[in-house]
């Protein structure tokens, strides 16, 4: 039998800085990377062009099964067209956590994220990592942060990126999507019984991947 790759899970609310996070540490392990929330992204934007409405469920399982996508360093194609900026549009984020309740949806996207499990390893970040895609994972974060740290932190993206972005928008947005990833009947949020929590609201983002890379080496040298 194949052994099958080591994966790390980092799971955590919006903007926790998963995602940064999630590429530093696949960076020094030389490992993959799994975005998962881009491909709840993507399956918004797809029903966003297509008109389908996020209430069918069925419809919106269907654009998650037929989507056309490659990940590639520097972003994300659809249907062969560059969307990178696309999804991290807030609309975007917001449809996609409105959709992510949605079983069929979930069980749709289930065998695309389990094929990036390959050699030599992987980091896949989001929601349910650690607790249903890679229930198995021999190290599983859970990445927190105060929620207004989480607001300044994406209100400086946006404007570094030169879009308009309003504080307690973004605050209030944040705590909406928040609730809706944790009170979901289906694969909610929450942090996997044997995972570690890591509190970043005071840390850099050097010292966050360095705690992950230290409890990496001591689950290794178990
Ligand atoms: O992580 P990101 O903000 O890109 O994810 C967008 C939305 O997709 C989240 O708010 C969440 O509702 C959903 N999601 C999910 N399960 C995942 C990743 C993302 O439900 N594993």
């Amino acid at each position: 039998m194949t052994a099958l790759a080591p994966v790390i899970t980092i799971d955590g609310p919006t903007a926790s800085g998963k995602g940064t996070v999630a590429h530093r540490v696949a960076a020094a392990l030389g490992w993959n990377v799994l975005d998962s929330g881009a491909l709840y992204r993507l399956t918004a934007l797809s029903i966003l062009r297509s008109n389908t409405a996020p209430e069918d469920e069925q419809a919106v399982a269907r654009a998650a099964q037929s989507l056309e996508v490659v990940f590639h360093p520097q972003g994300v194609l659809m249907g062969g067209q560059e969307v990178s900026e696309e999804i991290r549009q807030e609309r975007v984020g917001n449809l996609a956590s409105h959709i992510a309740p949605n079983p069929a949806l979930r069980a749709a996207l289930l065998a695309r994220q389990r094929a990036f499990r390959v050699m030599p390893g992987l980091v896949a970040d989001g929601r349910d990592m650690g607790t249903v895609v890679f229930e198995d994972a021999p190290l599983k974060i859970f990445l927190v942060a105060d929620v207004s740290a989480r607001a300044e932190r994406r209100c400086k993206q946006l404007i570094e990126k030169g879009i308009s972005a309003n504080l307690d928008d973004l605050l209030r947005d944040m705590r909406e999507r928040d609730a809706r990833d944790i009170n979901r009947a289906v694969a909610p949020l929450v942090a996997a019984s044997d995972a570690h929590t890591v509190d970043s609201s005071n840390l850099s983002i050097e010292q966050t991947v360095q705690s992950i890379l230290d409890l990496w080496s001591a689950v290794r040298g178990k």
